[in-house]
């Protein structure tokens, strides 16, 4: 058997990536997430449609951030920088606390007082992050952050930080190299609009290299509460339960228009009723816990293939052969253990004895 030593995305795609021999390479082998067949959703989607998911929560800290963190935490660290800083809904500051740890920086997070889940907060703390939690929202923060690190000797690690949106378009490059080629659909989430900004600089990267022969239409879904890009203007005070995409004014505002407008694309919003019953269906019939964030993804597939988004971009002439979407699954579902709680009914109490547990098993 080949055993495969599997080092990361620095490691696997070094020469995409702005990295030289002097740079420390501060890994936690993230990246390299599965691709899966989503076979309930691709019996939705009917004939000529196959659905894949991009899981990556199965990252080393359980979000997509660790594909930029690996190369914004090593750069930070060939650039002799002492202490790294981001404002952030949670993931960010989970996956920034847990690389500086293993880069011994220093690592400073703000995060909107009482507006991130327990999961992550758990993380940035016990990494050993200093957690400040700032009285206002996530927009507030990444200001605050903004003008720190111009003024002080801290770097910044938000997707600000182009080597952020460097690591993050790795999953491009593994969507391409699973499938052979783009997929036709990318569906994804969208809060500060990084992630969306990286796929599609990936893709086309990958074109232009010649790796695949084609670009996806970038498909991307904001909370209906949370849906700046969609409405056109600044969100005062932002709304949804999917508190990761809780934001409303994107740093990369502009580069998602581009993906969107330059794949023939759109960008589009889904309730918080829709995410949760995504969110139910991921569990409950594809096997795969998200946080409710990710589900957006999925929701917005279920909303687009409702209004016959994917049989009216199809040329008619010919029958739908071999349509492939692609939706990113940004986040682990163990990440905001509080929302499942919430949303699901709690067990039953019963007697201990073999009669009532039988009662309840029914025929
Ligand atoms: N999904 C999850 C689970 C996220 O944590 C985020 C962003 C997104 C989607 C949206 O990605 O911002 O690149 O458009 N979380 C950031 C954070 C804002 O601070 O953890 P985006």
């Amino acid at each position: 058997m080949k055993i495969i030593n599997y080092k990361g995305v620095i490691d696997r795609y070094k020469k995409y990536l702005p990295i030289t021999e002097r740079t420390p390479v501060i890994s936690l082998n993230e990246g390299n997430t599965p691709l899966i067949y989503a076979s309930y959703l691709s019996k939705l989607m009917g004939r000529g449609f196959a659905v894949y998911l991009k899981y990556e929560g199965l990252n080393p800290t359980g979000s997509f951030k660790d594909r930029g963190m690996t190369v914004a935490i090593s750069k930070a660290l060939e650039e002799g920088s002492k202490v790294v800083m981001c404002a952030s809904t949670g993931n960010t500051s989970a996956s920034a606390a847990a690389y500086a740890a293993k880069a011994g920086l220093k690592c400073v997070v703000l995060i909107p007082k009482g507006a991130i889940a327990l999961g992550k907060l758990s993380q940035a703390l016990i990494h050993g992050a200093l957690v400040l939690a700032v009285e206002g929202n996530f927009d507030t923060a990444l200001n605050l952050v903004r003008e720190i690190t111009r003024q002080y000797p801290i770097t910044l690690v938000n997707s600000l930080n182009p080597y952020r949106i460097e690591g993050q378009k790795t999953a491009s490059f593994e969507i391409c190299d699973v499938l052979g080629n783009a997929p036709d659909f990318q569906i994804i989430p969208v809060g500060n609009a990084g992630n969306i900004t990286s796929y599609w600089k990936g893709y086309k990267e990958y074109k232009e290299l010649g790796k695949i022969k084609r670009l996806p239409k970038m498909l991307g879904f904001q909370a209906e509460g949370a849906a700046p890009i969609v409405k056109g203007h600044p969100i005062k005070t932002p709304k949804t339960i999917a508190t990761a995409i809780r934001i409303g004014n994107p740093a990369s505002w502009q580069q998602a228009e581009r993906a969107r407008d330059e794949s023939g694309g759109l960008i589009d919003t889904v309730t918080d009723r829709e995410i949760l019953s995504a969110y139910k269906l991921l569990a409950a019939k594809e096997g795969l816990f998200v946080e409710p964030a990710s589900a957006a993804s999925v929701a917005g597939l279920l909303k687009l293939s409702r209004c016959g988004y994917f049989r009216k971009s199809h040329n008619t002439q010919h029958t739908i052969h071999n349509k492939k979407i692609v939706c990113i699954l940004t986040g682990h579902g163990l990440k905001d253990p509080e929302r499942t709680i919430k949303t699901i009914k709690s067990p039953k109490v019963i007697k201990p004895n073999i009669k009532a547990i039988l009662k309840e098993i029914g025929d």
